[in-house]
């Protein structure tokens, strides 16, 4: 995927054949797996029905997609990712949790490879925020909904995180990762438009909302910086951020040393935003 700027690390894999964004490294593998329907998906279980066939789009390993399954079981789900690494991992899932109903391939969500008009549901979490063209992607999904039926999207947004006591360190995090998705076309703060998009692509967005993840413990406020330390010294993203002369090494520790002291106040509180909606198919 071109990201249209003159750029020597242009492209949707590294150096190494490793996707940008890091969807491989074992800590962010970690998060996806631990991630259930009735947490993320939660606001559309209540419009599922046994029967009903649904698509998850840049499905991942597929956790979110097994719970979505047994919501909506006889009926078939298909689970589809750009990497076939994630389509392994969400195969292996299913086999473990013993999740009859569903059915993995490879698949681009700019050109699902579906009869239009297929699927009563489908669903989407986490990827649009790494789309350069999210709308195409929506208006490709909105083809592939029978009409009468629905989409129901998730999608970040870190552009106002709240942060206390403020800090910088914490700050130069965000504001350096949202630059690493520009680079790609993608951005962290696009959920807030997520309405939008949905409108643009035909949809008639009856739900939408915008939700903060906590971490207001210092279990959870040391766990989430852990967890963005860990993206710094293993996503593709942050290591091209030093090649392309955005930051150094040493500057890069310093943000991880600054975080780390900030995690270990006392008062150290952090939230981050994202954003739901459901769109219906007229
Ligand atoms: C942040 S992960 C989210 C995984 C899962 N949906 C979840 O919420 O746990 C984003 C996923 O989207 C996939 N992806 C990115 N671009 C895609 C595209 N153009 N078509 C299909 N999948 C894509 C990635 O491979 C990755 O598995």
């Amino acid at each position: 995927m071109g990201n249209g700027y003159d750029d020597p690390f242009e492209g949707r894999l590294d150096g190494e054949g490793r996707p940008v964004y890091g969807y491989d490294s074992p800590a962010v593998q970690e998060t996806y797996v631990s991630r259930e329907a009735e947490r993320i998906a939660g606001f559309l279980l209540p419009h599922l029905r046994p029967g009903m066939t649904l698509l998850d789009c840049g499905c991942g390993p597929g956790a979110i997609t097994a719970g979505l399954a047994d919501a909506v079981a006889p009926g078939r789900v298909t689970g589809v990712d750009l990497e076939p690494g994630m389509i392994a991992k969400a195969k292996e899932l299913s086999r473990d949790r013993e999740v009859e109903n569903v059915e993995f391939r490879t698949a681009d969500i700019a050109d699902l490879p579906f009869l239009d008009a297929s699927f009563d549901v489908v669903f989407t979490s986490a990827v649009l925020e790494h789309l350069a063209e999210p709308v195409q992607a929506l208006e490709m999904i909105h083809s592939k909904v029978k009409p009468g039926g629905l989409v129901a999207a998730i999608c970040t947004d870190w552009g106002d995180p709240l942060i206390s006591p403020a800090n910088a360190a914490v700050r130069q995090f965000f504001d350096l990762f949202e630059r690493g998705f520009n680079r790609q076309g993608g951005s962290l703060n696009r959920g807030r438009h997520l309405r939008g998009m949905m409108r643009q692509a035909g949809f008639d967005v009856i739900e939408f909302s915008a939700a903060y993840g906590n971490s207001s413990t210092p279990e959870t406020v040391q766990a989430s910086v852990g967890s963005y330390i860990e993206w710094m010294e293993n996503l593709p993203l942050f290591e091209q951020s030093i090649e392309l002369g955005w930051t150094d090494g040493a500057s890069l520790d310093g943000i991880k040393e600054g975080m780390r002291h900030w995690a270990a106040h006392p008062d150290a509180f952090l939230a981050v935003g994202r954003c739901e909606a459901i769109g219906r198919k007229e």
